[in-house]
């Protein structure tokens, strides 16, 4: 803990702090032997679980094979042309294409100047909360200030509009290259837009001739009950932007889009945007295994069915605790929204102390987002459920 203090850079004034020395399915084990629930699922990242064995036993085959051999887009390389063209299949028209990178602000940055470069336009938009990493270019897209304003100057030509008003979408004009939306913002608090809000969202930027953006870094692989969230939506984006769990606990991220967009990277100057890490072959191989779990157990029919058990559970625990304000969620990206910040951070630590971590999001400091590994049980759901129980009327008292 000291060496972790001293030497690695510090992000949080209060970090969880755990000294994992394994991880399996929904659980995390520390140094003492002591056993966690993990709601949260690595911020996203394990919704088939941790180190699942069909992830293990595809980076041993890889790591017989090759590891990095050239920069991304030179040689070709089985494992990332196989994601690809399941990717292409799963997402179907018109994501033939996917530029494969390292992380989700990374994919953000390429989507952005993607569609700078393609549409020979300036102008980005976003919403008020929205998250799409930390790197200058998904920070400029970042919604909330406190974040932005340590930075500038950040990107120029970014207009923020408030999350779910259709009224706000006429200022995306004809001087807009790109809007970038959560489809389910999840560090803004685990806000849904309106059905209606996205079709217009997607209405106004056919009319003016903007790509649109779906960030789906959080809700894609199954996470809100569908492979991808746009499938529910009823709208489809002109870019996909995916991370996280991807690569099934190795570090990927991916944007998907028409050739006729993506070969905007290709030219004019050729190399216009390049990376050398970017879908590594043992982050591919491991991301094609989990997509086969994903598939073949059918997890986002799965995270439907589990996140209505889950709420109805929560619903119940703010029946019986007046601390607890609003549930609400979609698939297995759930909120407990509580009364205050400081009631909120009390709950997190007692439920810490009974063997469950989770914690509130970035830009909304009263909500409790819980996301497990879509492969969650009963059993555990109802563990958890009886330990949150128990932590609301701990810190009532
Ligand atoms: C919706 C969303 N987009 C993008 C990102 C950035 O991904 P990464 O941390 O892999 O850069 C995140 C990270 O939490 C995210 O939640």
């Amino acid at each position: 803990m000291a060496a972790f203090r001293r030497h690695l850079a510090q992000t949080s004034a209060a970090p969880l702090g755990l000294e994992i020395t394994a991880a399996r399915g929904s659980w995390l084990t520390d140094r003492r032997g002591r056993r966690y629930l993990d709601l949260i699922a690595g911020m996203g990242v394990a919704n088939i679980g941790h180190a699942h064995p069909a992830v293990r036993r595809a980076c041993a085959a890889q790591l017989r094979r090759y590891l990095h051999v050239m920069v991304y887009g030179e040689f070709v390389l089985e494992p990332q042309v196989r994601l690809a063209t399941r990717l292409a299949t799963l997402a179907g028209p018109p994501f033939e294409c996917a530029y494969l990178t390292n992380s989700g602000a990374e994919a953000i940055e390429g989507a952005l100047k993607t569609a700078r470069k393609h549409t020979g336009r300036r102008g980005l938009v976003a919403f008020e909360l929205g998250f799409h990493g930390d790197t200058f270019g998904a920070l400029s897209v970042g919604g909330n200030r406190v974040y932005r304003e340590p930075f500038r100057p950040l990107i120029p030509d970014v207009t923020i509009l408030p999350w779910n008003e259709a009224r706000a979408l006429a200022r995306i004009d004809r001087r807009t290259a790109a809007v970038v939306i959560e489809p389910v913002q999840a560090e803004g608090g685990v806000r849904i837009p309106a059905p209606s809000f996205l079709r217009a969202l997607r209405a106004r930027c056919s009319e003016v001739g903007a790509l649109l953006v779906f960030d789906e870094v959080v809700t894609g692989l199954g996470r809100t009950g569908t492979l991808f969230a746009f499938q529910a939506s009823g709208v489809r984006p002109d870019l996909l932007v995916l991370a996280k769990a991807l690569g099934g606990g190795l570090p990927l991220g991916a944007f998907l889009g028409p050739r006729r967009i993506l070969r905007t990277l290709a030219h004019h100057p050729p190399l216009a945007h390049v990376t050398t890490f970017g879908g590594h072959p043992l982050s591919c191989a491991a991301a094609l295994a989990a997509l086969e779990v994903t598939v073949a157990r059918d997890l986002p029919a799965r995270a439907a069915r589990m996140g209505v058990l889950f709420r109805r559970g929560l619903e119940a625990l703010r029946d019986r605790h007046r601390i607890v304000r609003t549930v609400r969620g979609v698939g297995l990206l759930c909120a407990l929204e509580l009364t205050t910040p400081a009631a909120t951070r009390r709950f997190a630590a007692a439920c810490l102390a009974r063997g469950l971590v989770l914690n509130w999001t970035l830009h909304r400091d009263t909500v409790i987002r819980l996301a497990p590994p879509l492969t969650i049980s009963r059993k555990e759901i109802a563990f958890a459920l009886t330990a949150m129980d128990a932590a609301l009327t701990t810190i009532r008292r």
